[in-house]
């Protein structure tokens, strides 16, 4: 491996590496705290989740979040003496040998190519590592052998072919971040582009929660005003969810948002008549109306975004 560098330039090299760790490891922490989920609809309990008596195991294994903080190791180390830090989160730092298959590449730290290499898989890679330039793995250390691979993480089970009998035994790190020299994480989630309409659906229902909620306070409070002035926004978000639903053909869902937008008419109504009580019953409805929807035809993506569900 040839990096040809001054000792200086080494130095800044590595006080790089050292705040790449740094930086990586808050960017995992972050990645492992659930993002903060938008209140669906204020002023209404949400509802208790389901909680089943025994967890029951993942059907498709994934790598569980560490349990202990994440231990930061060079390659070199690893390389010579893995047993120590095998089963453990490792924060490695290194320099990119070789690509060995799509999603599965070495690292080592020395010049040499005598020196030993370590073995990273990962389970999504949105961009090839490049060789002889320096990389952050983070990831579960193990002993290479293909079915306790696929046991751990099907996302990181791969067919390395011919090196698969090369690596057995040898210490792999089931990469779950890939921080290169440019502060990419290569492994990072990237949520699949959205359409149009989808983007459309998305900026009207961000509109909904704060909305519906002024409306419930309104037909609760008995105030027109609160109950009112929310209306045209959530008529027209509601309309605009019914023309989504109905061009993917889901017909219980152009209903459930067409019952939402007559509610919403039905409260506005009511408040200017003063048929509080009938204000009350539409705006719950509303309110129910969310969930409803959203069970079979929302759901969240590993970075915590929204999207439409197809569903069944
Ligand atoms: C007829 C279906 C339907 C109804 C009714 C409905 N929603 Fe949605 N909602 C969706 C779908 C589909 C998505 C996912 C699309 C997205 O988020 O881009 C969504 C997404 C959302 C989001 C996430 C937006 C984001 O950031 O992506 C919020 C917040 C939301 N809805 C609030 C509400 C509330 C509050 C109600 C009830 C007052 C409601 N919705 C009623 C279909 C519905």
């Amino acid at each position: 491996m040839k990096i040809a560098r001054s000792s200086a330039s080494r130095r800044r090299g590595f006080a790089a590496m050292a705040s790449t760790i740094a930086v990586a490891s808050l960017a995992i922490a972050a990645a492992q705290q659930a993002p903060a989920r938008p209140a669906d609809a204020p002023g209404q309990k949400p509802a208790a989740p389901a909680a089943p008596a025994t967890p029951a195991a993942p059907a498709v294994p994934t790598l569980p979040p560490p349990s202990r903080a994440i231990v930061p190791v060079a390659a070199s180390s690893v390389a010579a003496k893995p047993d120590q830090w095998v089963g453990e989160y490792v924060a490695m730092t290194g320099i990119v040998e070789a690509s060995v298959g799509k999603m599965a590449f070495t690292v080592d730290q020395d010049k040499t190519k005598a020196a030993p290499e370590v073995l990273v898989l990962a389970g999504r890679m949105s961009d090839p590592v490049t060789p002889n330039t320096y990389v952050t793995v983070i990831g579960l250390l193990m002993k290479y052998d293909p079915a306790d691979v696929a046991a751990k993480s099907k996302a990181h089970a791969q067919d390395l072919g011919a090196d698969a009998a090369k690596y057995k035994g040898k210490p792999v790190v089931l990469a779950t971040s890939i921080v290169n020299d440019k502060m990419l994480d290569l492994a990072r989630f990237i949520p699949p582009p959205m359409t149009p309409e989808e983007e459309g659906l998305q900026k009207a229902m961000r509109g909904v929660p704060a909305a519906s909620g002024e409306l419930r306070k309104g037909a609760d409070s008995s105030n027109v005003e609160l109950a009112t002035k929310n209306v045209a926004a959530l008529a027209a978000a509601f309309a605009e969810t019914e023309a989504f639903m109905k061009k993917r053909g889901k017909l219980d869902a152009v209903k459930w948002a067409a019952d939402a937008r007559a509610n919403v008419l039905a409260v506005e109504k009511a408040a200017k008549s003063g048929t509080w009580d009938a204000a009350k019953t539409a705006a719950a409805a509303v309110g129910s109306a969310c969930a409803t929807c959203h069970t079979p035809y929302r759901e969240r993506l590993e970075d915590g975004s929204f999207r439409f569900k197809a569903g069944s």
